[in-house]
C-alpha cells in the first residue's frame, strides 16, 4: 500500500525525522484557513499517489491565504497522470539552499535492501540515474544490521556530501531506517531531502509503501487505507480474502492457483481474438479449498461487475477433489439465486473429475456449460462474451 504524502509526512514526524508543518484541505476554503494558520509563505501540494506532481502544475507556492486559496481552486480537480485530486496539503514554504535525494526500498533481485542517495537533487531520479549514474550512490543495506550512524555515514560519503553535511544528514538517514524497518516499509524515499538557509536537513517531500504482508503487526495501517479510492470490487474481494484484481474485459475468470489463473487470461485473451476481441475481465484465485461459500463469494465479485458478459471457471484439482469443486459450483448458484445471471463455462480436471463432471451434469443448471479442456472452455466463455 503506497501512502499518500501527508501520511508519509505524519509518519517520519512520528520517527523523529526532520518535516514541515502541513495541513491537509479538501477545499479552497480550508485551504486558505491552514495557509492562515501556518502563516508566512506555503506550498500548496497536490495529494495523489503518482509523481511529478510539480511538472503538472500540482505544486503551487503561495504567499498569502489568498494565493493558498487560488491555488487550491487551480490544483483541485486536476488531472495528474489519471489520478483527479481530491485532497491538498499546505506545509509551511522551506527557504530551500540545496537538495538531495535519499531512498531505502526492498531489493527483491538481490534479496537484502537496497539505499539510494545523491548529494545532487532537486531532478527527477530516473533521470539521474540514467544521465548522470555517477552522481548516485548505491549501497546495499544487510537487512540484519540496518542502517546505524556508521552506515548512515558510509552512504552521505558514497553519495558525495561534503565532510560538513555528511554529520548533518546521517542522523537523518538513521531515522528514515527506523521507519522503513519499524513499519514494514518496502519503499522510504524522499525527494528532495532538502538544507535550509538556516542550516537544517528537513524532508520535504516522501514517499512510502508499506508492505502488506505485514499488516498484521500493524492494525494502525488499516487507517491509512483510502476506502474511497479503492475499487468497490476489490474492496468486496478483499473482506473476502480473495485475490483479486479487476480488468478491462469482459470474460470474468476463477480458477484455482495463482499460475493456473495467469495461464487461464492468456488462454482467454487468444481465444478472444477470434470472439470480436473480447478479454479478460479479472484475475481471480480462489486459492485451495474452493468451498461453496469461497466459490459463491468468488462468482457475486465476478457477477457484480457490470462489464461482465460470461464467466470461465477453470479449476485444477490438484488436492481439492474435483467433487468438492462440483458441488461448491451447485450450491454458489443456490446461494447467488437471482443474482447469477451470466453464462458459465466450467472446466474440472484432475483429482475426481469424473465425479465432478457428473455432479454438474445432473444438476443440469441453465446457466453452466461444461467444457473439458482448457482451451475449449475459454473458446466456449469468449464466445458467451461476444454473443
Ligand atoms: N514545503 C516546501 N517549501 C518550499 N518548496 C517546496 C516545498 N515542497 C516542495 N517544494 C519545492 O517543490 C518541488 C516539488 O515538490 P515535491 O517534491 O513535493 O513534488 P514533486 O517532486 O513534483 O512530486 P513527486 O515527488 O510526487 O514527483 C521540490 O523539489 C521543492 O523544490
Ligand atoms: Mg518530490
Amino acid at each position: 500500500m503506497d501512502l499518500y504524502e501527508y501520511q508519509a509526512r505524519d509518519v517520519f514526524e512520528k520517527y523523529g525525522v526532520p518535516v514541515l508543518p502541513g495541513i491537509v484541505a479538501d477545499t479552497p476554503a480550508e485551504a486558505r484557513a491552514a495557509a492562515e494558520k501556518l502563516g508566512g509563505v506555503t506550498v500548496v501540494k497536490a495529494q495523489v499517489k503518482t509523481g511529478g506532481r510539480g511538472k503538472a502544475g500540482g505544486v503551487k507556492v503561495a504567499k498569502t491565504p489568498d494565493d493558498a486559496e487560488a491555488a487550491a481552486e487551480a490544483i483541485l480537480g486536476l488531472d495528474i497522470k489519471g489520478h483527479v485530486v481530491k485532497r491538498l496539503m499546505i506545509a509551511a514554504g522551506a527557504d530551500i539552499a540545496q537538495e538531495f535525494y535519499f531512498s531505502v526500498l526492498l531489493d527483491r533481485a538481490n534479496r537484502s535492501y537496497l539505499s539510494l542517495a545523491s548529494y545532487e537533487g532537486g531532478m527527477e531520479i530516473e533521470q539521474l540515474a540514467e544521465e548522470r549514474p555517477e552522481a548516485l550512490a548505491r549501497v546495499e543495506v544487510d537487512p540484519l544490521g540496518g542502517i546505524d550512524l556508521a552506515k548512515a555515514t558510509e552512504i552521505a560519503i558514497a553519495a558525495k556530501f561534503p565532510a560538513e553535511l555528511v554529520d548533518k544528514v546521517a542522523p537523518v538517514l538513521v531515522k528514515l531506517y527506523e521507519v522503513y524497518a519499524g513499519e514494514d516499509a518496502t519503499l522510504v524515499e524522499v525527494n528532495p531531502l532538502v538544507l535550509t538557509g538556516a542550516g537544517d536537513i528537513v524532508a520535504l517531500d516522501g514517499k512510502v509503501s508499506l508492505d502488506e504482508n505485514a499488516g498484521f503487526r500493524h492494525p494502525e495501517h488499516e487507517g491509512l487505507e483510502d476506502k474511497d479510492a479503492a475499487d468497490p470490487l476489490e474492496a468486496k474481494a478483499k473482506a473476502h480474502d480473495l485475490n483479486y484484481v479487476k480488468l478491462d474485459g469482459e470474460v470474468g475468470i476463477i480458477g484455482n492457483g495463482a499460475g493456473l489463473v495467469m495461464s487461464t487470461l492468456d488462454v482467454v485473451a487468444y481465444a478472444g481474438e477470434g470472439h470480436g476481441g473480447v478479454k479478460p475481465a479479472n484475475f481471480l484465485d480462489i486459492g485451495g479449498g474452493a468451498s461453496a461459500e469461497v466459490m459463491a463469494a468468488g462468482l457475486d465479485v465476478i457477477l457484480g461487475d457490470p462489464q461482465v458478459k460470461s464467466v470461465f471457471v477453470n479449476v485444477f484439482g490438484g488436492i481439492t477433489s474435483c467433487v468438492a469443486v462440483a458441488n461448491g459450483i451447485v450450491k454458489a448458484l443456490e446461494i447467488l439465486g437471482d443474482a447469477a445471471t451470466k453464462p458459465l463455462v466450467v472446466r474440472l480436471d484432475g483429482n475426481q473429475v469424473e465425479e465432478g463432471r457428473a455432479i454438474l451434469a445432473a444438476a443440469a443448471h441453465p446457466l453452466v456449460t461444461i467444457a473439458t479442456g482448457m482451451d475449449e472452455g475459454a473458446d466456449k466463455a469468449a464466445e458467451l462474451a461476444n454473443a
